[in-house]
Protein backbone atom coordinates (compact mmCIF):
# COMPACT_ATOMS: atom_id res chain seq x y z
CA UNK A 1 0.00 0.00 0.00
CA UNK A 2 1.26 3.42 -0.95
CA UNK A 3 0.50 6.58 0.84
CA UNK A 4 1.42 9.97 -0.17
CA UNK A 5 3.35 12.15 2.03
CA UNK A 6 5.62 14.03 0.06
CA UNK A 7 5.88 14.62 -3.57
CA UNK A 8 8.70 12.64 -3.87
CA UNK A 9 6.73 9.78 -2.96
CA UNK A 10 5.77 9.45 -6.82
CA UNK A 11 8.63 9.20 -9.29
CA UNK A 12 8.28 11.72 -12.31
CA UNK A 13 7.07 8.99 -14.63
CA UNK A 14 4.28 8.38 -11.97
CA UNK A 15 3.33 12.18 -11.75
CA UNK A 16 3.44 12.45 -16.13
CA UNK A 17 0.70 9.26 -16.22
CA UNK A 18 -0.97 11.22 -13.83
CA UNK A 19 -1.25 13.98 -15.76
CA UNK A 20 -2.16 12.31 -18.59
CA UNK A 21 -5.14 10.92 -16.69
CA UNK A 22 -5.98 14.36 -15.51
CA UNK A 23 -6.52 15.36 -19.32
CA UNK A 24 -7.78 12.47 -20.07
CA UNK A 25 -10.78 13.00 -17.64
CA UNK A 26 -10.98 16.65 -18.75
CA UNK A 27 -12.02 15.69 -21.92
CA UNK A 28 -14.09 11.94 -21.32
CA UNK A 29 -15.49 13.12 -17.73
CA UNK A 30 -18.39 10.85 -18.38
CA UNK A 31 -15.90 7.59 -18.85
CA UNK A 32 -15.24 7.90 -15.24
CA UNK A 33 -18.39 8.81 -13.56
CA UNK A 34 -18.28 4.72 -11.98
CA UNK A 35 -14.88 4.20 -11.52
CA UNK A 36 -14.69 4.17 -7.64
CA UNK A 37 -18.57 2.96 -7.30
CA UNK A 38 -18.57 1.33 -3.74
CA UNK A 39 -15.81 3.32 -2.49
CA UNK A 40 -15.35 6.00 0.08
CA UNK A 41 -13.03 8.10 0.87
CA UNK A 42 -12.60 10.41 4.35
CA UNK A 43 -11.63 13.56 4.65
CA UNK A 44 -10.07 14.62 8.04
CA UNK A 45 -9.02 18.13 8.49
CA UNK A 46 -7.58 19.22 10.79
CA UNK A 47 -6.92 22.57 9.80
CA UNK A 48 -9.55 25.05 7.40
CA UNK A 49 -9.49 24.44 3.84
CA UNK A 50 -11.88 24.85 1.13
CA UNK A 51 -9.98 24.14 -2.11
CA UNK A 52 -7.99 20.76 -1.03
CA UNK A 53 -11.19 19.16 0.89
CA UNK A 54 -14.00 20.25 -1.72
CA UNK A 55 -11.98 19.35 -4.31
CA UNK A 56 -11.07 16.47 -3.18
CA UNK A 57 -14.82 15.38 -2.22
CA UNK A 58 -15.74 16.62 -5.60
CA UNK A 59 -13.09 14.13 -7.09
CA UNK A 60 -14.74 10.77 -5.50
CA UNK A 61 -18.59 11.99 -6.23
CA UNK A 62 -17.19 12.25 -9.77
CA UNK A 63 -15.83 9.25 -10.10
CA UNK A 64 -18.56 7.60 -8.55
CA UNK A 65 -17.83 6.98 -5.26
CA UNK A 66 -18.77 8.71 -1.84
CA UNK A 67 -17.02 11.04 1.02
CA UNK A 68 -17.11 11.09 4.55
CA UNK A 69 -15.03 12.86 7.03
CA UNK A 70 -15.06 16.40 9.10
CA UNK A 71 -13.74 20.12 8.47
CA UNK A 72 -12.65 21.05 12.08
CA UNK A 73 -11.05 18.95 14.52
CA UNK A 74 -13.46 20.36 16.82
CA UNK A 75 -16.44 18.32 15.80
CA UNK A 76 -14.34 15.04 15.81
CA UNK A 77 -13.23 13.18 19.10
CA UNK A 78 -10.00 14.57 18.52
CA UNK A 79 -11.47 17.42 20.81
CA UNK A 80 -12.01 15.17 23.77
CA UNK A 81 -8.25 13.87 23.46
CA UNK A 82 -8.09 10.99 20.88
CA UNK A 83 -4.51 10.57 18.90
CA UNK A 84 -4.42 11.16 16.10
CA UNK A 85 -3.08 7.70 15.52
CA UNK A 86 -6.52 6.36 17.27
CA UNK A 87 -8.23 8.63 14.84
CA UNK A 88 -6.58 7.14 12.02
CA UNK A 89 -6.78 3.50 13.25
CA UNK A 90 -10.82 4.13 13.39
CA UNK A 91 -11.27 5.83 10.52
CA UNK A 92 -9.88 3.34 8.14
CA UNK A 93 -12.58 0.72 8.93
CA UNK A 94 -15.44 2.89 7.97
CA UNK A 95 -13.35 4.23 4.75
CA UNK A 96 -11.25 2.85 1.83
CA UNK A 97 -9.04 5.81 1.61
CA UNK A 98 -7.85 9.51 3.55
CA UNK A 99 -7.01 12.78 2.84
CA UNK A 100 -5.93 14.43 5.73
CA UNK A 101 -4.75 18.51 6.69
CA UNK A 102 -3.07 18.68 10.09
CA UNK A 103 -1.93 21.90 11.22
CA UNK A 104 1.38 19.73 12.71
CA UNK A 105 4.51 19.15 10.26
CA UNK A 106 4.80 15.28 9.97
CA UNK A 107 1.58 14.70 11.24
CA UNK A 108 0.34 12.75 8.11
CA UNK A 109 3.38 10.92 8.02
CA UNK A 110 2.54 9.45 11.61
CA UNK A 111 -1.17 8.70 10.65
CA UNK A 112 0.21 6.45 7.51
CA UNK A 113 2.25 4.28 10.07
CA UNK A 114 -0.49 3.75 11.58
CA UNK A 115 -3.19 3.26 9.23
CA UNK A 116 -4.69 0.43 6.98
CA UNK A 117 -5.74 2.51 3.89
CA UNK A 118 -3.65 4.59 2.02
CA UNK A 119 -3.31 7.91 3.58
CA UNK A 120 -2.80 11.47 1.53
CA UNK A 121 -0.99 14.15 2.62
CA UNK A 122 -4.09 17.48 2.24
CA UNK A 123 -1.21 20.39 4.09
CA UNK A 124 0.95 19.37 7.01
CA UNK A 125 1.58 23.05 8.73
CA UNK A 126 4.52 24.65 6.69
CA UNK A 127 6.04 21.54 5.55
CA UNK A 128 4.57 20.41 2.58
CA UNK A 129 1.80 20.03 0.18
CA UNK A 130 1.62 17.69 -2.50
CA UNK A 131 -1.95 17.44 -3.89
CA UNK A 132 -1.36 21.30 -4.27
CA UNK A 133 2.01 20.77 -6.28
CA UNK A 134 0.38 18.11 -8.61
CA UNK A 135 -2.07 20.69 -8.67
CA UNK A 136 0.10 23.12 -10.06
CA UNK A 137 2.27 20.46 -12.01
CA UNK A 138 -1.14 19.80 -13.54
CA UNK A 139 -1.75 23.79 -14.70
CA UNK A 140 1.79 24.20 -15.81
CA UNK A 141 1.72 21.70 -18.34
CA UNK A 142 -1.39 22.26 -19.96
CA UNK A 143 -0.96 26.46 -19.57
CA UNK A 144 3.01 26.55 -20.67
CA UNK A 145 3.07 23.14 -22.53
CA UNK A 146 6.17 21.62 -20.99
CA UNK A 147 7.78 20.95 -17.41
CA UNK A 148 11.28 21.75 -18.39
CA UNK A 149 12.87 24.93 -19.56
CA UNK A 150 11.26 27.38 -17.29
CA UNK A 151 12.13 30.50 -15.19
CA UNK A 152 9.68 30.52 -11.56
CA UNK A 153 9.58 33.56 -9.82
CA UNK A 154 7.84 32.54 -6.38
CA UNK A 155 7.11 35.34 -4.25
CA UNK A 156 5.99 36.21 -0.56
CA UNK A 157 6.04 33.84 2.26
CA UNK A 158 8.24 31.17 1.31
CA UNK A 159 9.37 30.62 4.62
CA UNK A 160 5.71 28.88 5.76
CA UNK A 161 4.99 28.76 2.24
CA UNK A 162 4.12 24.59 1.81
CA UNK A 163 2.99 24.78 -1.41
CA UNK A 164 6.29 26.96 -2.15
CA UNK A 165 8.73 23.98 -0.81
CA UNK A 166 6.49 20.70 -2.46
CA UNK A 167 7.08 22.72 -6.00
CA UNK A 168 10.45 23.41 -5.48
CA UNK A 169 10.92 19.83 -4.89
CA UNK A 170 8.93 18.91 -7.75
CA UNK A 171 9.92 21.30 -10.32
CA UNK A 172 14.04 20.79 -9.63
CA UNK A 173 13.38 17.22 -10.86
CA UNK A 174 12.91 18.72 -14.51
CA UNK A 175 15.56 20.23 -17.08
CA UNK A 176 16.80 23.10 -17.05
CA UNK A 177 14.70 25.27 -14.06
CA UNK A 178 15.39 28.08 -13.00
CA UNK A 179 13.87 30.24 -9.94
CA UNK A 180 13.63 33.87 -8.43
CA UNK A 181 12.66 33.50 -4.86
CA UNK A 182 11.07 36.89 -4.48
CA UNK A 183 10.01 37.84 -0.72
CA UNK A 184 11.13 40.55 2.20
CA UNK A 185 13.52 38.83 4.60
CA UNK A 186 11.83 37.43 7.52
CA UNK A 187 9.91 35.40 4.94
CA UNK A 188 13.17 33.80 3.01
CA UNK A 189 13.10 30.22 1.64
CA UNK A 190 14.21 27.95 4.91
CA UNK A 191 18.09 26.80 4.53
CA UNK A 192 16.59 23.07 4.50
CA UNK A 193 15.27 23.78 1.07
CA UNK A 194 18.02 25.36 -0.42
CA UNK A 195 20.61 23.52 0.37
CA UNK A 196 18.97 19.64 0.26
CA UNK A 197 16.95 20.75 -2.97
CA UNK A 198 18.51 24.14 -4.80
CA UNK A 199 21.95 23.22 -4.19
CA UNK A 200 22.21 19.71 -3.67
CA UNK A 201 20.93 19.43 -7.44
CA UNK A 202 22.58 22.45 -8.91
CA UNK A 203 19.29 24.39 -9.81
CA UNK A 204 19.68 27.85 -10.60
CA UNK A 205 18.41 30.24 -8.13
CA UNK A 206 18.63 34.13 -7.20
CA UNK A 207 16.97 36.12 -4.52
CA UNK A 208 15.15 39.53 -4.31
CA UNK A 209 13.12 41.43 -2.27
CA UNK A 210 11.91 43.15 -5.64
CA UNK A 211 9.21 41.83 -7.78
CA UNK A 212 10.17 43.83 -11.02
CA UNK A 213 13.69 42.81 -10.83
CA UNK A 214 13.59 40.08 -12.89
CA UNK A 215 9.71 40.20 -14.38
CA UNK A 216 10.79 40.15 -18.27
CA UNK A 217 12.63 36.63 -17.45
CA UNK A 218 10.08 34.73 -15.92
CA UNK A 219 7.61 31.93 -17.27
CA UNK A 220 5.81 32.06 -14.40
CA UNK A 221 5.13 33.82 -11.59
CA UNK A 222 3.89 31.90 -8.43
CA UNK A 223 2.20 34.42 -5.81
CA UNK A 224 1.55 33.10 -2.35
CA UNK A 225 -0.44 34.73 0.53
CA UNK A 226 1.65 35.54 4.18
CA UNK A 227 0.23 32.55 6.09
CA UNK A 228 -1.15 34.80 9.27
CA UNK A 229 -1.58 30.97 11.34
CA UNK A 230 1.77 30.12 11.27
CA UNK A 231 2.94 33.72 12.73
CA UNK A 232 3.91 33.81 16.45
CA UNK A 233 2.78 37.31 17.17
CA UNK A 234 0.58 39.83 14.64
CA UNK A 235 2.31 42.80 14.78
CA UNK A 236 4.73 41.11 12.27
CA UNK A 237 2.09 39.75 10.41
CA UNK A 238 0.60 43.45 9.74
CA UNK A 239 3.77 44.59 8.78
CA UNK A 240 4.62 41.85 6.25
CA UNK A 241 0.98 41.02 4.72
CA UNK A 242 0.77 43.56 2.26
CA UNK A 243 4.99 43.97 1.01
CA UNK A 244 3.28 42.49 -2.38
CA UNK A 245 0.78 43.44 -4.31
CA UNK A 246 1.20 42.52 -7.95
CA UNK A 247 -0.89 45.00 -10.42
CA UNK A 248 -0.81 45.69 -13.80
CA UNK A 249 2.13 48.17 -13.59
CA UNK A 250 4.26 45.69 -12.02
CA UNK A 251 3.67 43.81 -14.72
CA UNK A 252 4.81 46.48 -17.72
CA UNK A 253 7.81 44.09 -18.75
CA UNK A 254 6.51 40.68 -17.97
CA UNK A 255 6.05 38.30 -20.92
CA UNK A 256 3.29 38.07 -22.99
CA UNK A 257 2.68 34.30 -22.16
CA UNK A 258 3.54 34.64 -18.56
CA UNK A 259 1.97 32.41 -16.16
CA UNK A 260 0.45 34.06 -12.78
CA UNK A 261 -0.30 31.38 -10.40
CA UNK A 262 -1.41 31.80 -6.79
CA UNK A 263 -2.46 28.06 -4.89
CA UNK A 264 -5.29 30.34 -3.13
CA UNK A 265 -6.54 31.53 -0.76
CA UNK A 266 -5.93 35.13 -2.10
CA UNK A 267 -5.54 38.15 0.55
CA UNK A 268 -4.39 41.14 -1.30
CA UNK A 269 -1.21 40.17 -2.67
CA UNK A 270 -2.90 40.28 -6.51
CA UNK A 271 -5.05 43.28 -7.22
CA UNK A 272 -8.36 42.06 -8.29
CA UNK A 273 -7.45 44.31 -11.94
CA UNK A 274 -5.44 41.17 -12.49
CA UNK A 275 -8.15 38.71 -12.69
CA UNK A 276 -9.64 39.44 -16.40
CA UNK A 277 -5.73 39.58 -17.70
CA UNK A 278 -5.28 36.31 -19.78
CA UNK A 279 -2.23 35.24 -18.09
CA UNK A 280 -3.68 34.73 -14.37
CA UNK A 281 -4.07 31.37 -14.48
CA UNK A 282 -5.01 30.76 -10.66
CA UNK A 283 -8.73 29.85 -10.99
CA UNK A 284 -8.07 27.81 -13.73
CA UNK A 285 -5.39 26.19 -11.51
CA UNK A 286 -7.92 25.44 -8.71
CA UNK A 287 -10.36 24.09 -11.13
CA UNK A 288 -7.52 21.23 -12.65
CA UNK A 289 -6.84 20.41 -8.75
CA UNK A 290 -10.09 18.92 -9.07
CA UNK A 291 -9.21 16.58 -12.26
CA UNK A 292 -5.36 15.92 -10.97
CA UNK A 293 -6.97 14.68 -7.49
CA UNK A 294 -9.59 12.30 -9.48
CA UNK A 295 -6.46 11.12 -11.06
CA UNK A 296 -4.63 10.22 -7.81
CA UNK A 297 -7.56 8.26 -6.46
CA UNK A 298 -7.63 6.07 -9.16
CA UNK A 299 -4.05 5.32 -8.88
CA UNK A 300 -4.13 5.51 -5.12
CA UNK A 301 -6.84 2.91 -5.16
CA UNK A 302 -5.57 0.89 -8.10
CA UNK A 303 -8.76 1.42 -10.41
CA UNK A 304 -7.27 0.77 -13.68
N1 LIG B 1 -4.68 25.85 -2.00
C1 LIG B 1 -5.22 25.36 -0.86
O1 LIG B 1 -4.66 24.47 -0.19
O2 LIG B 1 -6.41 25.94 -0.55
P1 LIG B 1 -7.32 25.54 0.70
O3 LIG B 1 -6.55 25.95 1.95
O4 LIG B 1 -8.59 26.31 0.53
O5 LIG B 1 -7.52 24.07 0.68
Amino acid sequence: MKHLIDIKDLSIKEIDDMIKVAKDIITNEDKYSHKCDGKKLATLFFEPSTRTRLSFESAMLSLGGNVLGFSEASSSSVSKGETVSDTIRVVGCYSDIIAMRHPKEGAPLVASMKSSVPIINAGDGGHNHPTQTLTDLLTINIEKGRLDNLTIGLCGDLKFGRTVHSLITAMSRYKNIKFVLISPDELKLPEYVKKEVLEKNNIEYAETRNIEEYMSDLDILYMTRVQRERFFNEEDYIRLKDYYILNKKKLDKAKKDLCIMHPLPRVNEISTDIDDDERACYFKQANYGKYIRMALILKMLEVK
